[in-house]
């Protein structure tokens, strides 16, 4: 028996990056997969190569019709909801003297407002079902601070602490809710779409986590997806409230003065 078999799950963000991952594992894993973002070409074709199992739904996390809708279009192939994944997000990188109120709002309203009213929307069709497993996007900025990102940094520790008051909430109906806090991993996150800004982007960060991460490298989207596939699956049956963190070991701690 496969580890979501079963199961129904809507992932926000699911075109690219880790978004793309869970909803390829969870299919693998035995799940019905509503593959959800704003980006609809490349979301179409992350569906309609996962095949049967799998549905493409538009959905601007900032809306809360759409949010509606693709709720209903889940249910309504799937029959119900029994795991939702509020993974999209976007970066920012400015200093805070600098950095726009235009600019500050935008990410808010993604990585936060989105995460409210994904979780919102989640509710009453989890508990038709009898239960359901949310899971959070946050970051290990939603543990820590970083330079040049005072409004991701603000939205990732609302996520955290969202995440928690809805696991108190919800956990009389069944429902669990977990924050996954990644570190730094290769996905389109703060890369243009202008060709070689990808690559520019990856050899910063990999020079980054070579030094400063223990186990040295840069973590791959499918090391996420498989934390994601424990906390969708009732094998993390009694974790709920709790944060979970990826990183290769980057926030453990630091050297000490002269090692670094
Ligand atoms: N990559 C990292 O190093 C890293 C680290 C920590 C946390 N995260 C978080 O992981 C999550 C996934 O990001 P990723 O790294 O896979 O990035 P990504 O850019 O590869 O994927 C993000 C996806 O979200 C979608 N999206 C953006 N705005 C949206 C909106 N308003 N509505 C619906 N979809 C929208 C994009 O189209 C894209 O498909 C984000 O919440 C991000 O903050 C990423």
């Amino acid at each position: 028996m496969a580890r979501l078999d079963g199961k129904v799950a809507l992932i926000s963000g699911a075109a690219r990056g880790m978004g793309k991952a869970e909803a390829q594992l969870f299919a693998a894993e035995g799940a019905k997969v509503a593959v959800c973002d704003v980006r609809d070409d490349e979301g179409k074709a992350v569906a309609e190569a996962i095949g049967a199992s799998a549905i493409y739904q538009h959905l601007d996390v900032t809306n809360e019709d759409e949010w509606a809708a693709a709720v209903a279009a889940t249910t309504g192939a799937f029959g119900k909801l029994d795991v939702l994944v509020n993974n999209a997000g976007i970066g920012d990188g400015s200093p805070l003297a600098e950095m726009t109120l235009e600019n500050y709002r935008r990410v808010t309203e993604v990585n936060q407002t989105g995460v409210f009213l994904g979780m919102r929307s989640a509710v009453a069709p989890m508990k038709d079902a009898g239960g359901g497993s949310i899971l959070n996007i946050s970051s290990i900025d939603g543990m820590i601070g970083m330079d040049l990102c005072t409004a991701y940094v603000a939205s990732k520790w609302a996520v955290r602490g969202m995440t928690k008051t809805a696991a108190r909430e919800l956990g009389p109906f069944g429902i669990r809710v977990n924050s996954i806090h990644p570190g730094f991993i290769h996905t389109h996150i703060g890369a243009g779409d202008e060709p070689g800004s990808l690559e520019a982007v990856r050899e910063i960060v990999d020079a980054h986590t070579e030094k400063l991460a223990p186990l040295g490298r840069t973590g791959k989207p499918e090391e996420i997806a498989k934390l994601a596939l424990f906390l969708a699956s009732d094998e993390s049956s009694y974790s709920t409230g709790s944060e979970f963190v990826a990183d290769g070991g980057l926030i453990a701690g630091y050297p000490p003065p002269g090692m670094a």
